[in-house]
């Protein structure tokens, strides 16, 4: 018989460390995390989080900015859902010890693109999702209920019949063991890895969106990727988030004549949607030639903040390269950054599968549609990862115990450098022709890099083969393949997913959520798995 435990939680982000603390008062539960647990997503969240805590003028304001933001496809029930139980979850975590800053001893608040007023909450400057993460570790870390399995990976989730009833582990060391469990939480963040240009940490690889849809998990919008707007843009240098709390505070982009140009692109300028921002200096970055020219972020006229208080982080990262936000031009251009889409579940993070819940990045809620207002990322862990675990609770007379079989085996790695070229292979072709401005025959070069990729990594795992990076590049292909997918079905445009062969928005046709299952993508009108109502069928 394997081990036992009542519920795993993949991932120890937001949703997965909010969800533990509201699991461990109903059972044990094992949280499961690749290295150690502060190396998440959101511990590198920099501008906020987004939470309208005064009252219901403003909660009905933070719902119409999401809805905007969206571009038609943002769940209006989950919208609504996030932005009302947001202020009671953020009252909480202050309750727990997450200091945001304050100015005046009143929160003090930023605000960011498509943002109405300014509602962001942020701390230590630029560190809001690492403050986050303290608390809620320190408070996880403290509770006898949970345990923490670290540099650890979920190799696969175990079923019984069509239930999910536990995961086999894969360890740093390559032992390979099973847990059996009531319920498993995939809460394992997003999937910027599947880029080459990235703002996200080397652990996002969408293992467990690919977990999920590997147990018969339907995956929603997963063509809404979204693509961060100002990354540093240095050669040689890492692909550093330059938070977009700069241009809430007063940056201003510039080409590479110096000119501003966003009021060419939007009314809101520097502060229009992200989407607008990042298809906008991807535009300014294109000489007539094709050739790459400089986009910059300008901070040399802003008054009355302390540049290097207020960004300390992004200070410090930029006197690497000699620069500083009040002295000097900042190169920038666009980078993977939030998928918008992940696992389908309904408003309590319940998938299709019985026994599998999913929030935060991983999950799609529908809070986001074709494009996610900044900062309410953090808000969507924290709200629906307590959700998610109070349905897992509510569901419990349904989630008996489940043996599954014991193993205790050591993996034998198959060849570590191949891997890293078909995963070097893949992130190449998506940043080339699944990035920013898509169009068909781009989209079948990258879906022949996805089928290349796969066939590579059946042979290198042949025999059982396995180690963390051939798991990691095996859900980089499927999340890849779904993104792929999805993209060519949706033939508009709309938020994050830009076609250039099909630069319209088509409601007609297209108001629908993608939904990949069984190899399909279909678009149903409903993104909650329990309300289905199909409106039309696309192979991918
Ligand atoms: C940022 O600081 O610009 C990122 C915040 C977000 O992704 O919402």
């Amino acid at each position: 018989m394997a081990a036992k435990t009542d519920f795993v939680v993949l991932g120890a982000g937001i949703a997965g460390l909010r969800a533990a603390i509201e699991l461990a008062a109903h059972g044990h539960v094992l949280v499961v995390s690749k290295e150690a647990v502060a190396e998440s997503n959101t511990a590198y969240a920099q501008g906020g989080i987004a939470v309208a805590m005064g009252g219901e003028a403003d909660v009905a304001l933070h719902l119409e900015d999401t809805l905007g933001a969206g571009d038609g496809l943002v769940d209006a029930e989950a919208a609504a859902v996030l932005v009302a139980e947001g202020p009671v979850r953020v009252a909480e975590l202050i309750g727990w010890g997450a200091e945001f800053d304050r100015e005046g001893g009143e929160l003090a608040r930023t605000r960011e693109g498509a943002h109405s007023l300014a509602r962001i909450l942020h701390a230590n400057g630029d560190a809001t999702g690492a403050e986050i993460s303290r608390a809620l570790h320190e408070l996880a870390r403290g509770n006898e209920h949970i345990r923490f399995a670290e540099w650890t990976m979920v190799a696969e989730l175990e079923t019984a019949g069509s239930r999910v009833v536990g995961v086999r582990l894969l360890a740093a060391d390559g032992r390979m063991t099973r847990v059996a469990a009531r319920a498993v939480v995939v809460a394992g963040g997003g999937a910027g890895q599947v880029y080459s240009d990235t703002t996200n940490p080397a652990v996002a690889t969408g293992d467990g969106i690919a977990l999920a849809a590997a147990v018969g998990a339907e995956l929603a919008d997963m063509e809404f990727y979204q693509f961060h707007p100002t990354a540093f843009a240095k050669e040689g240098a890492p692909r550093f988030l330059m938070s977009e709390a700069l241009r809430g505070e007063g940056a201003l982009l510039r080409n590479h004549q110096g000119e501003r140009f966003m009021e060419r692109y939007h009314r809101l300028r520097e502060l229009a949607p992200r989407d607008v921002v990042a298809r906008a200096i991807t535009r300014e970055g294109i000489g007539t030639e094709g050739e790459a020219l400089p986009v910059y972020l300008d901070m040399r006229g802003v008054s009355g903040v302390d540049l290097a208080a207020r960004f300390p982080g992004i200070s410090r990262f930029l006197a690497e390269y000699g620069l500083n936000l009040g002295r000097d031009l900042i190169p920038v251009r666009p980078a993977a950054h939030y998928l918008m889409g992940g696992i389908r579940t309904d408003l309590d993070g319940r998938t299709n599968v019985p026994g599998l819940y999913a929030a935060g990045e991983a999950a799609c809620t529908g809070v986001h549609g074709a494009n996610r207002l900044a900062s309410n990322s953090l808000l969507e862990g924290l709200v629906f990862g307590a959700r998610a675990a109070k349905a897992v609770v509510a569901d419990l007379d349904k989630l008996s115990e489940t043996d599954v079989e014991a193993l205790d085996v050591q993996a034998e790695a198959p060849d570590a450098e191949a891997v890293e070229v078909v995963i070097a292979g893949l992130r190449g072709a998506m940043w080339r022709h699944a990035g920013l401005l898509r169009d068909a025959e781009g989209l079948r070069a990258a879906q022949a890099a996805v089928a290349e990729a796969l066939e590579t990594l059946e042979a290198l795992g042949a025999g059982g083969r396995v180690s963390r990076r051939l798991v990691e590049a095996r859900a980089m292909v499927v999340v890849a393949g779904a993104i792929v997918a999805s993209a060519t079905a949706r033939r508009e445009s709309r938020g994050a997913h830009f076609r250039l062969d099909y630069p319209q928005r088509e409601d007609a046709a297209f108001c629908a959520h993608s939904i990949v299952a069984g190899g399909r993508v279909v678009f149903e009108k409903e993104r909650n798995p329990g309300r289905k109502r199909a409106v039309g069928s696309i192979s991918g």
